[in-house]
């Protein structure tokens, strides 16, 4: 029997985590959980039909959609990213300070108790656990993209991406990994794994990586408009994972965390 903290903890000690990151979130606690449903994306819908289910509690991937919790904070994160890769500090900022402050925004906006309300009227606890699974996914891309350049220090970005081929998570998917911009025979060079920051850096992340020697960055998705000016500017390689699958890289090792710890686990929404 478990806690929806004794839960959100288990996610933390995966990532190694101390506090639980904005954009995540316990919205209605609960104790003596041992039935779980289990989603990338949860609305109210699926805490009722969990509800209907027999459900002890339903955690969601995905912050709900309404922005009641500060989730752009975890965009900051891109900064932390940015300067450990090597680009300078100021620099970083600059790439990740106007989005970010967009972001804020949209939390003054946020209807917050909408989700709370629905779990409280329904006694169904809920909460939501992102950043903590995706830094788990970002360690095990990057990890699995540094060995493959270290076993061969001119690695293509075709050599990369079957490397990153091999995860299961990648060898299941609906989306194939994409070389966007660069050419599978073209030496990969460095390559970040720009994952983990509530979402990817758009253009201006990418564009801050490849101004500051980083040749190759790998983003799990990005929006059109921001993919065509990075390619008109050709400065750099990118790779695109694939949004969902390079999600599952992070949070199959927990539910698998979570069964071992004997919960039943049903997942739905993306999750396998
Ligand atoms: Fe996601
Ligand atoms: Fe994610």
């Amino acid at each position: 029997m478990f806690t929806t903290e004794a839960i959100m903890q288990m996610a933390l000690d995966l990532a190694g985590m101390r506090e639980i990151p904005g954009d995540s979130a316990i919205y209605y606690p609960g104790q003596e959980i041992k039935k779980v449903l289990f989603g990338i994306d949860i609305s109210t819908a699926e805490l009722a039909l969990a509800k209907q289910l027999g459900y002890d509690a339903v955690i969601a991937h995905h912050p709900p959609q309404t922005q009641a919790i500060p989730a752009w904070k975890v965009y900051l994160r891109h900064i932390d990213l940015l300067v450990q890769a090597g680009v300078p500090r100021e620099a970083a900022e600059a790439a990740v300070g106007p989005r970010a402050e967009s972001m804020a925004a949209g939390f003054q906006s946020a209807n917050h108790d909408h989700y709370p309300s629905i779990a409280r009227l329904l006694d169904m606890p809920f909460l939501n656990i992102h950043c903590p699974l995706d830094e788990l996914g970002r360690r095990i891309m990057q990890q699995c993209v540094d060995n493959c350049l270290a076993a061969n220090s001119c690695a293509t970005l075709g050599d990369v991406v079957d490397a990153l081929n091999a995860l299961p998570e990648f060898k299941s998917a609906t989306t194939k990994i994409q070389i966007a911009m660069g050419d599978a025979k073209a030496p990969a060079g460095r390559v970040v794994v720009a994952h983990g920051a509530l979402t990817n850096g758009g253009y201006a992340v990418a564009n801050a990586y490849f101004e500051h020697g980083l040749p190759t960055v790998l983003y799990i998705h990005i929006p059109y408009p921001d993919l065509q000016r990075l390619r008109t500017e050709a400065k750099g390689q990118l790779l695109i994972s694939g949004h969902i699958s390079s999600d599952l890289v992070g949070i199959n090792p927990f539910v698998q965390k979570l069964r071992v710890s004997g919960i039943e686990v049903t997942t739905i929404s993306g999750i396998r």
